[in-house]
C-alpha cells in the first residue's frame, strides 16, 4: 500500500486532537497523582558508606515495599540519587548509552549524624547534604544555602514489580485493575498489556529560591516553563505530530528530561535519567509562605521556590542535581554526563535546501544552479522519501534517479553535498534484500506474541529495525558503507526522519508499548530512545564509511539527552505563519540549554505556503539559528528564494551571505560547544544571569557572547523594541555602527530587509569579507576583525580553524585557537591554545574598532621586531575605525597599536 499525503489528509490530520493522550487518559500519571502522600523512612542501620558513595534502605510504611538508595556525588558538582527495588522479583530498566564512560566519584564523608539525621560533605566540603530518616528526605546545601530537597512533599513513589502469578491472590478485581491501567490499559482502539503490571516511578523536589525554570524539551511553549497546577504537565514522550499546536505541553519528536533553575545567585539542574514515557510538573512558589518548621509568624527561610514532580511509567529512579552555580558550570556538569555537541563538519553550518521532493536529477540540477545563478550561497540539497524505489531506503526511484553518483559528483565539483532520508522503516518485501536479510538476522522490534512487529508508515506494511541492539545497530551502520550503499559516495550523507517511531496505525502514531526489544524488554521502557539508537547507529555508519577519519553528519528528527554526541535535529512539522516562526525561538533556545546545541526549525515552514514576507522574515531568524535549512511539505507551492521578485531575493541573499560571512565566528562557536559545552544560541539570562529583566525574554538571544539578535517575527513591521541588558554595557547596532548604553529598551526602525544584530562592547567577532557560492569558498576570502570596545576600552574574540571536515583536529592537533584581546589602545593577536598544530594561511585584512573616541597617533602594527604602518581611516562621528589593507597572517602572533 502507498501512503499519499494529500491536502486534505493534511487537514484532518491538523485537526485530529483526540489522536494524543491528554493528562488525565495517562494512567500511569493519574494513579501517582491520586495517591496518597507515601511513608519512606530509612534508618541509620542500613547506611553503608563506601568508596564511591553511600547508601541506605528505604521502607514504606503501609505497604512495607524496600527500596535501595544510593548517593553518589562526582567531583564537578554533580549529585546522583538512584532509586531501585531492594529485591528485585525480574530486573528493572537501566537506561545504558546515555551516559559517557565511567563517573568518577567522590568519597563521601560524615560530618556527624544524629538520630533522625545524617549529614554527608565531599570535596572541599562547602556543599552538604542531609539525609533525613523518617519521613524520608535529602536536602542539599551550599555553605549554609539550601539548593534542592528531594521528597519534600513525600510524593516518592515507586510502584514495585509484582509476581504475576501473586497477581490473581491480590485484593483488586480485574476492573479495578484495569480502569488504573495495572496489568492493561485501553486507549482508542488501542490495548496495552503490561507484562509487567504497575512500574510507575516519580519523586518531587522543591528548588530553593528559585522561580525561573527552563528545559525539558520537545514542546512547542515559551523558553520559561509554565506553571503546570493550571495547564497540563509537560510530557516527555516522543511522537509525531504533524502541524503540531503551539502552546502547549503536548510531547514532541525528542525528549531531554533536564530541567534548569535559576536565580540570580545560581543556576541549577535536574536531569532525570529515564528513557519511559514521563511528566514533569512545575509549581511555581512566590508567596511568603510561612514555614511550618519555623516558629508561627516567621517567613519561611528561603522564598521563593519551585516544586517540580517527575514522573514516568517505567524503570528506575536515577536523578542527577547539577549544582552550577554559573549558568556555564552547569553546560559542563551535564556534558561531562552526555556528552558535548559533536563538532559539525563546516559544511553543514552552512544553507541547507529541501523539499518534499526534489522531483529528479534535473529538478536537483536546476535548483543547484538557481542558486548559483541568484548570487546565494549553499552547501546541501536534500531528498525526501520520493527519491526511493518505493520507500525502499538505500534505494533509488531508477526513473527520477538513474544516476545518483553522478548527481554527487556533480554537486561535488561545485564542493556541495547531497543529503538523503533513511527512516527506521523496513517495507515488508520479501524480494528486497535488506528486509530479508534484516528478517533473517533478527532486527526486527518483535511484537507482544513475539512474531516480528508489523506497523504502516510511507511504504505501507513496514517492520521497524531494533536499533536498542548492538548487533542491529552494527547491521545497519553497515548499509551505509559505500560498497553496499549502491549510488551513495563519500559527499553523501544522512536524515533520519520518522524515528519516533512513527506507526500511521500505532496508538498516538507510534509504537505499542507492549511491542519487545533485544533482552525482551518492553518498548515503554525505551520509547525515548528509539530516535536516540537509530542516529547512533547512522553515525557509526557514516563514521565506517571513511574509515573513522570523516566528521559524519546526520539530521535526526527524534533525540534524547545524549543526541548532541551524534549531529543535528530538528523541530519537525511547523506550519508557514507568523506563530510558528516566533516559536520557534524559544524551542531552539530549550534545546540549546539542554545540550542539543546543533538545532533549527524548518525555514519557511513545513506545511502551507508562506507569503513572500514570511518567507524573507523566516530566512533573516533561520540564518541566525544553529542549523539553517529551508524545507517544504509535499502538495506544498515551490519556494526556491527567486521565486517571488528581486526584492524578496535579495533580501535572501543578503541573509544567507551575511549568515556565510559569520561562519568564522559560529565555528568558534561550535567549538567552544564541543569542548566547553556552552551552547552557540543561548537565551539572554546565560549572559546576564543577575538581571532579572532578562529572565523571561524568548524573542530575542545571544550568539555566543558577542552577538544579541532580536529577529523580527511579525509581519507589516516598521519598528522593533529590543531589550539591551547590563547597565556597565555598550551594545553597537551591527547595521549602523551606532552605539547604545545596556539596560534600556529601544525602539529600532526596521525595513523588510533589516535584521537586528547587535555587537556587546568588549567583543571581537571574526568574520569572512566575502562568501562565495559555499562554505568551500570561504578560505579563499580574507578576515575582517569586528573589536568592539566595552566602557573600559576593552574588547576579546575568539577564533578557531581547522580543515573542517576531519578528525584531525582532535586525533593529530590539527587546530588553531587565536585569541584577539584590545587593551589599552593594542589589540594582540596570540596563541590560545599552544597544543594546536594547524597552521592556516588565513590573513586578516581588515580590523574595524568600534568605540574610539578619537584615533591620536598613526596606527602601528608590530610583527616581532618590526613595526610598520598601516593604512587607516576614523569615523570620528561613528567612533568607527578601519584598518584596511593589512594582510596579516592569522597564525602569527602581532600587535596593532593605536
Ligand atoms: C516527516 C518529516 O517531518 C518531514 O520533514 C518529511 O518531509 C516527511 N516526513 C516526509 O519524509
Amino acid at each position: 500500500m502507498e501512503v499519499n499525503v494529500s491536502t486534505e489528509s493534511i487537514e484532518s490530520v491538523l485537526k485530529s486532537e483526540d489522536k494524543f493522550r491528554k493528562n488525565h487518559e495517562i494512567l500511569f500519571y493519574r494513579r501517582q497523582r491520586d495517591k496518597a502522600v507515601s511513608q519512606y523512612f530509612t534508618s541509620y542501620e542500613t547506611f553503608v558508606l563506601t568508596d564511591g558513595g553511600a547508601s541506605l534502605e528505604l521502607c514504606e510504611r503501609d505497604s512495607q515495599d524496600r527500596l535501595s538508595l544510593q548517593i553518589r556525588a562526582t567531583q564537578n558538582g554533580t549529585i546522583r540519587v538512584s532509586i531501585d527495588e531492594l529485591q528485585l522479583v525480574k530486573p528493572r530498566y537501566q537506561v545504558s548509552d546515555v551516559l559517557v564512560g565511567e563517573l568518577r566519584y567522590e568519597p563521601l564523608r560524615v560530618e556527624w549524624k544524629k538520630e533522625d539525621c545524617v549529614c554527608l560533605t565531599w570535596g572541599l566540603g562547602q556543599y552538604q547534604l542531609l539525609a533525613f530518616f523518617s519521613p524520608f528526605k535529602l536536602e542539599i546545601s551550599c555553605a549554609g544555602e539550601e539548593i534542592v530537597t528531594l521528597n519534600p512533599g513525600n510524593k516518592l513513589c515507586f510502584e514495585t514489580l509484582q509476581d504475576p502469578a501473586s497477581r490473581s491472590s491480590s485484593n483488586s478485581s480485574e476492573g479495578d485493575e484495569n480502569c488504573c491501567g495495572l496489568w492493561k490499559e485501553t486507549f482508542r482502539q488501542f490495548e496495552d498489556i503490561k507484562a509487567n503490571g504497575p512500574s510507575s516511578v516519580g519523586l518531587d523536589l522543591s528548588l530553593h529560591g528559585f522561580n525561573h525554570t527552563y528545559g525539558v524539551p520537545e514542546h512547542a511553549d515559551t523558553l520559561l516553563l509554565k506553571d503546570t497546577s493550571v495547564s497540563e504537565a509537560y510530557r516527555l514522550y516522543n511522537l509525531d505530530v504533524f502541524g503540531y499546536e503551539i502552546n502547549s505541553r503536548l510531547g514532541l519528536y525528542g525528549s531531554v528530561p533536564l530541567l534548569l533553575a535559576h536565580k540570580p545567585e545560581r543556576t541549577a539542574g535536574v536531569f532525570w535519567l529515564n528513557s519511559s514515557e514521563t511528566l514533569v510538573d512545575v509549581k511555581y512558589n512566590t508567596e511568603q509562605n510561612e514555614d511550618e518548621d519555623e516558629p508561627p509568624g516567621k517567613k519561611s527561610r528561603i522564598s521563593p521556590r519551585t516544586d517540580v514532580r517527575w514522573i514516568s511509567e517505567s524503570g528506575t529512579i536515577d536523578c542527577f542535581i547539577l549544582l552550577g552555580p554559573t549558568p556555564a558550570q552547569v553546560f559542563s556538569q551535564y556534558a561531562q554526563l552526555t556528552g558535548y555537541q559533536a563538532l559539525p563538519p563546516l559544511f553543514s553550518l552552512g544553507n541547507h535546501q529541501c523539499r518534499w521532493n526534489y522531483e529528479d536529477e534535473a529538478d536537483v540540477k536546476a535548483v543547484d544552479a538557481g542558486f548559483d545563478l541568484h548570487g546565494i550561497p549553499y552547501d546541501v540539497i536534500w531528498l525526501d522519501i520520493e527519491h526511493t524505489d518505493g520507500k525502499r531506503y538505500f534505494t533509488w526511484d531508477s526513473k527520477r534517479f538513474p544516476n545518483p553518483a553522478e548527481l554527487q559528483h556533480h554537486l561535488m565539483k561545485k564542493k556541495r553535498k547531497l543529503v538523503v532520508i533513511s527512516d527506521p522503516h523496513i517495507k515488508m518485501d520479501p524480494d528486497w534484500s535488506i528486509y530479508c536479510e534484516a528478517k533473517k538476522g533478527g532486527h526486527f522490534v518483535k511484537n507482544r506474541e513475539g512474531f516480528d512487529f508489523e506497523g504502516t508508515c510511507w511504504p505501507g506494511e513496514s517492520c521497524y529495525l531494533d536499533f536498542s541492539s548492538s548487533k542491529t545497530r552494527l547491521w545497519y551502520a553497515r548499509q551505509f558503507s559505500l560498497s553496499k550503499y549502491e549510488g551513495s559516495t563519500e559527499s553523501l550523507f544522512v536524515w533520519n526522519d520518522m524515528n519516533e517511531p512513527s506507526v500511521f496505525n500505532g496508538p498516538e502514531q507510534t509504537m505499542p508499548k507492549d511491542a519487545l526489544h533485544h533482552g525482551g524488554w518492553e518498548h515503554r521502557e525505551l520509547h525515548n530512545l528509539y530516535g536516540f539508537y537509530q542516529h547512533m547507529a547512522t553515525f557509526e555508519g557514516l563514521l565506517t564509511r571513511s574509515g573513522g577519519t570523516e566528521r559524519p553528519f546526520i539530521l535526526t528528527r527524534s533525540f534524547f539527552a545524549g543526541s548532541q554526541r551524534l549531529g543535528a535535529i530538528w523541530t519537525g512539522d511547523n506550519v508557514a505563519t507568523w506563530e510558528y516562526l516566533k516559536i520557534s525561538i524559544p524551542m531552539l533556545l530549550s534545546l540549546s540549554l539542554t545540550g542539543i546545541q546543533f538545532c533549527g526549525a524548518d525555514v519557511g515552514g513545513f506545511v502551507q505556503d508562506p507569503d513572500p514576507e514570511l518567507l524573507v522574515r523566516w530566512y533573516q531568524a533561520g540564518a541566525l539559528q544553529p542549523f539553517f535549512r529551508a524545507h517544504s511539505a509535499k502538495m506544498t507551492k515551490r519556494r526556491e528564494p527567486w521565486l517571488f521578485g528581486e526584492e524578496v531575493t535579495s533580501a535572501i541573499r543578503s541573509a544567507v551571505q551575511d549568515r556565510y560571512c559569520l561562519l568564522p565566528y559560529w565555528y568558534t562557536l561550535f567549538h567552544q560547544a564541543h569542548t566547553a559545552a556552552l551552547p552557540p544560541i543561548r537565551p539572554l539570562w546565560v549572559e546576564f544571569p543577575k538581571d532579572t529583566s532578562t529572565f523571561a525574554v524568548e524573542n530575542q538571544y545571544m550568539i555566543g557572547g558577542a552577538l544579541l539578535v532580536c529577529p523580527v517575527t511579525d509581519p507589516g513591521v516598521t519598528e522593533v523594541k529590543v531589550l539591551l541588558p547590563g547597565s556597565n554595557e555598550l551594545w553597537y547596532d551591527t547595521n549602523t555602527s551606532e552605539v547604545h548604553k545596556g539596560a534600556r529598551s529601544l525602539d529600532v526602525p526596521v525595513t523588510l530587509t533589516t535584521v537586528l544584530v547587535f555587537q556587546r562592547g568588549g567583543t571581537v567577532v571574526p568574520r569572512r569579507t566575502a562568501c562565495g557560492s559555499c562554505t568551500a569558498d570561504l578560505q579563499h576570502y580574507t578576515i575582517t576583525l569586528t573589536v568592539a570596545l566595552d566602557i573600559k576600552g576593552k574588547a576579546d574574540g575568539f577564533l578557531y580553524l581547522d580543515d573542517g571536515h576531519s578528525f584531525n583536529y582532535r586525533d593529530q592537533m590539527q587546530f588553531c585557537l587565536r585569541r584577539f584581546s584590545m587593551q589599552a589602545g593594542r589589540l594582540v593577536n596570540s596563541c590560545a591554545n599552544d597544543k594546536g598544530l594547524f597552521v592556516s594561511d588565513d590573513k586578516v585584512e581588515t580590523v574595524v574598532i568600534l568605540g574610539l573616541k578619537s584615533v591620536k597617533r598613526k596606527p602601528k602594527l608590530k610583527s616581532g621586531a618590526k613595526r610598520t604602518s598601516v593604512m587607516f581611516e576614523f569615523d570620528k562621528k561613528r567612533g568607527v575605525l578601519t584598518l584596511s589593507g593589512l594582510e596579516l597572517e592569522i597564525c602569527k602572533d602581532w600587535e596593532i597599536i593605536i
